[in-house]
């Protein structure tokens, strides 16, 4: 069987379809193809404008159940997004983490090998550890992992996601890809805290949520940090590219031999767009001031916390996460395009846009 896009036959089962990422794919899925759609997720919030469309099927669910496991591989292409994959949560809820990164992706990635599913996995750039200041580019096959202390359960979630990649590259008969997203950033990007969810979500959030509250941006351990942050938008079209040259063969059981992106892992970032923490919140000051039309000298100062204080015990941080996106562009011609600064207007735009209702004060 082909997976082609005109294919109003072809139904992808998309886990963890409620969320940020799956939400942008699940729409990217309904606009770009004839397809079908499973969608799984315990949320469906984002999903308001899609949940009485006729080419969507939802299941309000979630991997811990064998017998939802059993539904999902039934369909060709499995793209499995669920995951607690805030940083605040890795310290006090380490079990829960582990959990949703490694024995849900496991038993799912088994059921996939038993049904001859595709399964596109989401996996995480975190998996490269506790990157120092100065590591060069992270490459998907090269690069070692190393973490920090055997203590800091910051590393919960990295190492469930790291194992959960092992059980599934050493699964006899799957047919798999791994994704490792640098930090995505768009509209419907984690929560407001106290509006919508609780807890510190990750940095973009916690940063607009900041600045509508009118409140100063926290600055973990200085914001030395530095990520490559990199639109969804972006990641959508890897999917894409993914789908369109993984999919001839793929699909095909009667084919021997392992195409190009099979048995792959993919880094899918933006090496132009990196900055340190602090840059990112000088940057998204000056994007809500403009936005706002007020000068930037009126929002109140960042401040600098611990990282200890703010998420508690246990944490730790990646310094620097540079991918390759070497392998991406050999094997599917994809390249990120939209620049930060464009992809920071549009989060906070819709942020601003999203919340300000008075539901912030
Ligand atoms: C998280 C996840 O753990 C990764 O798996 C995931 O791939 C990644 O987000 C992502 O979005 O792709 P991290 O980048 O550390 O990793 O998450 P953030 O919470 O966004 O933190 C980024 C940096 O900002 C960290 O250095 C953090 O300490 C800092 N930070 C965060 C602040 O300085 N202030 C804040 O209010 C929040």
């Amino acid at each position: 069987m082909n997976l082609r896009f005109d294919d109003s036959c072809i139904t992808v089962a998309i886990v963890g379809c409620g969320g940020f990422i799956g939400s942008h794919l699940l729409d990217a899925v309904l606009e770009r193809t004839r397809w079908r759609v499973f969608g799984v997720d315990l949320d469906f919030y984002r999903l308001q404008h899609r949940l009485n469309d006729e080419r969507c099927e939802f299941l309000c669910a979630d991997l811990a159940e064998p017998v939802v496991v059993e539904r999902i591989a039934q369909f060709p292409l499995v793209v499995n997004l669920a995951a607690i994959c805030t940083p605040s949560r890795y310290m006090g809820e380490a079990c829960e983490v582990i959990r949703s990164n490694y024995d849900h992706p496991a038993a799912l990635a088994t059921a996939c090998a038993k049904s001859g599913s595709w399964l596109v996995h989401f996996s995480t750039s975190e998996i490269y550890g506790r990157t120092a200041p100065d590591s060069g580019e992270l490459e998907e096959d090269s690069t070692p992992a190393v973490f920090g202390p055997v203590t800091a359960s910051r590393w919960s979630y990295a190492t469930a996601k790291l194992l959960a990649e092992r059980f599934i590259a050493g699964l006899p008969d799957l047919k798999w890809t791994v994704v490792r997203p640098f930090n995505f950033v768009g509209p419907y990007m984690d929560f407001m805290p106290g509006v919508d969810g609780e807890g510190i979500p990750r940095v973009l959030a916690n940063f607009s949520t900041a600045l509508l509250r009118g409140e100063p941006l926290k600055l973990v351990n200085g914001g030395k940090a530095k990520r490559c942050f990199t639109s969804v938008h972006d990641a959508v079209d890897f999917l894409f590219a993914l789908f369109a040259a993984g999919g001839a063969v793929a699909m095909d059981a009667g084919s021997g031999t392992a195409p190009g992106v099979l048995s792959q892992a993919f880094n899918v970032g933006n090496v132009e767009n990196e900055v340190s923490i602090a840059e990112l919140a000088g940057k998204m000051r000056s994007i809500f001031a403009k936005v706002r039309g007020v000068d930037v000298s009126t929002l109140p100062e960042p401040q600098i916390v611990s990282g200890e204080e703010y998420y508690g015990a246990g944490y730790d941080d990646s310094m620097r996460r540079m991918p390759s996106v070497a392998k991406a562009q050999r094997l599917l011609g994809f390249k990120a395009r939209i620049p930060l600064e464009v992809a920071l207007e549009e989060s906070l735009s819709w942020f601003v846009k999203h919340y300000d209702t008075g539901a912030s004060s």
